[in-house]
């Protein structure tokens, strides 16, 4: 099976800086795949780079077997890739259901649109109950969760996560790994960063581990969560040197 989403030999940064060099995923269907490593290893550059937020300067996008390098953001979501940035992801001004018909907008049949919003609020029971709320008034956890359900409303084929837990406490956290285990078996890939490795690995297929922009680190799920247990036993401090990156 080929991988529905891979990026290969990619280098990316910003302006004339090189931040991730080398970086090689894969992301195949019915599979959540985790970005693990210390704050500013490069995760969310690796993202931005597939969707053109970040500088590509040599590497390969791959979706669906066709190139696409270069691609900008609105074409990605056309195309079935759905992204949730860290922060900035709903439009507080607006309500639940309004956030929502906003995430509708590569669709233009209002009839599909209804039927998706009904499929939404499956996954998202809590936002059901408040579709008529403010985005800006919702707890951390509700906020996510409505980003995460936007970004559904354009059914991807595979979602790109950077930080879904961060700002949310553990219990609404623990609720949204559920929900995204439930979007994967319905049949959309996931890419999430992550910082709660043992949280995010609880959910994950396989992992990439990123430090200083280099992948120094893939695997299974559980040989990442051993690599991870085993070094926080035996080296605890490694952790805290490369915290401070
Ligand atoms: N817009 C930007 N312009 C310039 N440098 C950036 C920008 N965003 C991030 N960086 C730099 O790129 C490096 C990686 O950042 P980032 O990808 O955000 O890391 P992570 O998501 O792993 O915390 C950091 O050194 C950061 O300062
Ligand atoms: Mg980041």
């Amino acid at each position: 099976m080929s991988p529905i989403l891979s990026a290969k030999n990619i280098d990316a940064g910003y302006n004339d800086v090189i931040v991730i060099r080398d970086i090689s995923i894969e992301i195949n269907t019915r599979e959540i795949v985790a970005i693990l490593g210390p704050n500013g290893s490069g995760k969310s550059t690796l993202i931005k780079s597939i969707l053109g937020f970040a500088k590509l300067f040599d590497g390969k996008v791959i979706y669906h077997g066709k190139d696409i390098t270069g691609i900008t953001s609105d074409r990605a979501v056309h195309m079935g890739i759905g992204y949730v940035p860290q922060i900035n992801n709903v439009f507080s001004n607006l309500t639940i259901a309004e956030n929502l018909d906003m995430g509708a907008y590569p669709c233009k049949d209002k009839k599909s649109i209804k039927s998706r919003m009904t499929e939404t609020y499956d996954i998202f029971p809590e936002l059901a109950a408040r579709k008529k709320a403010l985005a800006g008034n919702l707890s951390g956890g509700e906020r996510q969760m409505l980003a995460i359900a936007r970004a559904m409303m354009a059914q991807p084929k595979v979602l790109l996560l950077d930080e879904p837990l961060a700002s949310v406490s553990p219990k609404p956290g623990s609720a949204i790994l559920s929900k995204l285990n439930s979007i994967k078996d319905k049949g959309t890939a996931i890419l999430i960063v992550e910082q709660n490795v043992q949280k995010v690995l609880s959910i994950s297929n396989r992992g990439y581990v990123l430090v200083n922009g280099a992948c120094v680190m893939s695997g299974s799920a559980d040989s990442l969560f051993d690599e991870e247990s085993s070094r926080q036993r035996f080296l605890g401090l490694e952790e805290k040197v490369l915290d401070n990156n």
